[in-house]
Order: structure tokens, then sequence, then C-alpha cells
């Protein structure tokens, strides 16, 4: 049976630098929340580059975008007539990004549409542009939860933590603020990066995800990660699921 709630948490996935893997972390954790029974909508907030639809397994399907939802009085009408359901995956649902900068996007009106959407699902999860522009800003600043993805090297380590201090002087509700590192190929590596993150600013790693060629193979393939394989990849990103219920899961 798919839970409803009333009071939907919000999840946003940021980066310092493109590439590290948001979208897949999006949409893998999406079809996971789903798969557990949670009411989900994942949302593409990258403007202008958006390709949540690709790790998703939804590209040939006819998709909507948010951005009617932002304009409409009644949002939540707008969200139940946009949003998309997934073919195999019930209670997971995918808006798209609007065709337009994310500056032209207001904040209240996507405080609106998260109220409205936190009315309709448990979980939202956001897949927000890289770096600290305005579209980032928009899109995570009403976040309950914002996970930092990079990946374990001392550059994208280095952008993660510019995010991080941007979150802490603009977004005013402090937001819970959570790294992940993708892409790991030395765990003993990856958790050093972990470490001295954790020394300088704080943040606590919430999830080390694998080197998975399959990551890639199953966006090409169309099939969600966690379909078409329930290891790796697919499994880490699994237990951040857990580990943001408040469920005890080993890193
Ligand atoms: N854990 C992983 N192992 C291997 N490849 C990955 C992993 N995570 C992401 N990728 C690949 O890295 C590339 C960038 O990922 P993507 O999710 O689009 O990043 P972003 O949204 O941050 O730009 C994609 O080709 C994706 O398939
Ligand atoms: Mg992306």
């Amino acid at each position: 049976m798919i839970e409803s709630s009333k009071n939907g948490k919000v999840i946003a996935v940021v980066s310092g630098k493109g590439g590290v893997g948001k979208t897949s972390l999006v949409a893998c954790m999406a079809s996971c929340f789903a798969a557990q029974g949670f009411r989900t909508l994942a949302v593409d907030c990258d403007y202008g580059l958006f390709n949540l639809d690709v790790p998703l397994g939804m590209s040939n399907y006819t998709l909507s975008d948010f951005g009617d939802t932002l304009e409409a009085e009644d949002k939540g009408s707008a969200i139940d007539e946009a949003a998309r359901e997934h073919p195999q995956i019930p209670g997971l649902f995918f808006l798209s990004a609007p065709d337009v900068p994310g500056s032209k996007i207001k904040d209240e009106q996507m405080h609106a549409f998260l109220e409205a959407a936190r009315e309709r699902f448990s979980y939202i999860l956001l897949d927000c542009p890289a770096g600290i522009g305005s579209g980032f800003k928009v899109s995570a600043r009403y976040a309950d939860v914002i996970l930092i993805n990079a990946t374990p090297d001392t550059a994208s380590a280095r952008d993660a933590s510019r995010v991080f201090f941007e979150i802490k002087k603009y977004f005013e509700h402090e937001p819970e603020t959570r790294l992940v590192l993708n892409r790991a190929s030395d765990l003993k590596h990856a958790t050093r990066i972990a470490d001295s993150f954790i020394d300088n600013i704080g943040a606590k790693l919430i999830g080390l995800i694998r080197e998975d060629k399959m990551v890639s193979i199953a966006a090409e393939e169309g099939v969600p990660l966690v379909l078409a394989e329930c290891r790796g990849a697919a499994m880490d990103m699994l237990k951040i699921t857990l580990r943001l219920q408040g469920i005890n899961v080993p890193l």
C-alpha cells in the first residue's frame, strides 16, 4: 500500500561541481523510497540541463514540467495533473524542469509548490543544478534535508565545502545537511576525504557510493538502477534512503 502523508519531507541533492552523480542519486533514491511504499515525487530542478528522466527510464514518455504549477493558483491540482507516474514503479511520480533560467523562478513560487507537494507525497526529491547560482538557491532553499554530493577528490570536496558555507550563510531555516561521496573506487581514500570534510566543516557523511559501471549502463538502457541490479551502487543508494528514515545502517 502506498503511504500518504500530510507532511512530506523535501530532500535536495546539490553539488559544487557538475557530473558528480546527483541525477543518478536522485533517480535511484526516488525509486527506492517508492519501492518501500512511500508516495514519492522526483523533481528535475536542473533548469535548461534537465536529464533526470534518463536514469528514471522515463525518456520515452510524455512528461510535463512544473512551470505551470509554479504559476497555478491551485498548485495541488496542478501537481496532480502534471506529475507522471512511473510505468514500472507504482507510487513514483516525476516532474520535469521548466526550460527557463533558475533566476526566473521566485522563492515564494517554489515555496508554495513544495508546500502543496508535501501534502501529496511522503518524499519529494529535488535534483538541483550544480554550483552556487540562483538555480541552486531557489531550488534548495526550502528543503528539509540537503545532500551535498561530491566525488572523493580534493577539488570536488573543496567545491562541496563552498556549497556548505553558502547554505549556512543564505538559508534562513538551517536545513539538515549531509555529505554523500559518489564514485568511490578506493574506499579507504574516500573515507579519508570524508574525515577531512567533517573536520573542516562538520557536515557528516550519510553515504559512500561505489564506482559501478551499472549506473551508466542502466541509464543507457532506460532501466531504473535498482531494477537493473540489487547490489553495488544501487545498494549504497538504497542504504542512504534507510538512513534518511533514521534507520541505523552501517557505512
Ligand atoms: N557510482 C557511480 N559509478 C559509476 N558511474 C557513475 C556513478 N554515479 C554516476 N555515474 C555516472 O557519472 C555521470 C554523471 O552522473 P550524473 O548523475 O549525471 O551527475 P550530475 O547530475 O551530478 O551531473 C553519468 O554518466 C553517470 O552514469
Ligand atoms: Mg544532473
